[in-house]
């Protein structure tokens, strides 16, 4: 009864549309019939562009009708599909919006997949509280400060100390927390991954990870001082890794190179990120709580296709910016950036 009433709603809309574009063809012809008066021709042009600008609106619009009256792609229903848990560390700086920007949009186009973004702050900030709110996202934001002797410092190497720890394992808190819940539960299902908010991702990525059923790996580029480091695969199964540094690590694995299923996360409440590891140790301090490297499931076509790449962004210059600020001209402070 409803999907009739519907269906007869659309076509009164869509006769609605043809009577008024047909008005709207009679309009144009009318004004197009050739007038002498030369001081006419302004006001008749600007009716003529306005005109067509409707015209082009009803076509559009007819357009989404026409669409909207189309069979829908056979997808599964959504709830059929894990969830994706993607915990993000983030921290204030000049490049932060850009890059949330950047990794928003990117997960917009993800079916079902839950936000977890970490400030490393002593509060939530306004920036990213007002930036998740219009985000259009589904997200929990939560913030725990670096402690400051594991900070990094102004002018420190970027290698000298781990970053994003004590967010991460937040994000893990929380979500032990959250899925409190009977094993074997639906609550349960879901895969969580750790993605940096500087990286790139492609939406082929969250695909092949949904999957993944203890913990899945592949390929990820531009890391290490190589073109790509990767799990080697043979007959199915992880045999070792291809990275030009200390390949004896238990993973020799990049943060956004694997993910792993809610459930062993809620199996293994003591597994966590180390921030005392070595330098990169910070993944195999997690890992070897969890899995050993022959229970690995290689995705991305046997570990062949890179699908996110370990970009890193420039920091900006502010030079002009400095100089301007001592002659009282800088940026408006109130605009955010
Ligand atoms: C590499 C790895 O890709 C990271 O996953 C790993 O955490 C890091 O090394 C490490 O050894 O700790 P890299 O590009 O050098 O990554 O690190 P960043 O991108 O600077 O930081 C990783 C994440 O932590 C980012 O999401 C960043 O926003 C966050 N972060 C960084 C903080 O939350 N606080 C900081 O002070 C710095
Ligand atoms: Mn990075």
């Amino acid at each position: 009864m409803a999907a009739r009433m519907k269906l007869k709603l659309k076509t009164v809309f869509v006769l609605y549309f043809m009577v008024s574009l047909m008005g709207l063809i009679y309009a144009l012809m009318q004004l197009g019939q050739h007038c002498d008066c030369a001081e006419h021709d302004l006001p008749k042009d600007r009716a003529i562009s306005r005109l067509q600008e409707e015209l082009y609106r009803l076509q559009g619009q007819i357009r989404q009708l026409e669409k909207a009256k189309q069979p829908e792609k056979k997808q599964p229903p959504k709830s059929s599909l894990s969830t994706i848990f993607v915990i993000t560390p983030t921290y204030a700086r000049l490049v932060q919006k850009a890059e949330l920007t950047r990794l928003s949009q990117t997960f917009l186009h993800v079916p079902q997949l839950h936000w977890i973004l970490v400030e490393d702050s002593p509060r939530k900030t306004p920036l990213v509280s007002n930036f998740l709110m219009k985000s259009g996202l589904t997200y929990t934001h939560l913030n725990v400060p670096t402690a400051k002797e594991r900070k990094l410092q102004e002018g420190d190497p970027s290698w000298l100390k781990p970053r994003g720890v004590e967010q991460r394992n937040e994000g893990l808190r929380w979500l032990r927390e959250d899925r409190k819940t009977e094993p074997g539960d639906d609550g349960q299902q879901g895969v969580v991954y750790f993605a940096d908010d500087d990286n790139t991702y492609s939406l082929q990525l969250f695909e092949e990870m949904r999957s993944t059923q203890r913990v899945s790996v592949w390929p990820v580029g531009l890391v290490g001082g190589m073109k790509f480091e990767s799990p080697v695969v043979e007959g199915g199964k992880v045999v070792r890794f291809h990275t030009g540094w200390r390949p004896s690590r238990p993973f020799p694995m990049d943060m956004a190179g694997f993910a792993v299923s809610l459930r062993l996360v809620l199996a293994n409440l003591d597994a966590c990120f180390d921030g005392e590891a070595p330098m990169g140790f910070l993944e195999s301090s997690l890992l070897k709580g969890l899995v050993t490297v022959d229970e690995l499931e290689p995705k991305a076509d046997n570990c062949t296709k890179v699908l996110v790449w370990h970009t890193r962004t420039e920091k900006p210059k502010m030079k002009r910016e400095e100089a301007l600020q001592v002659q009282g001209l800088g940026s408006d402070p109130a605009v955010e950036v």
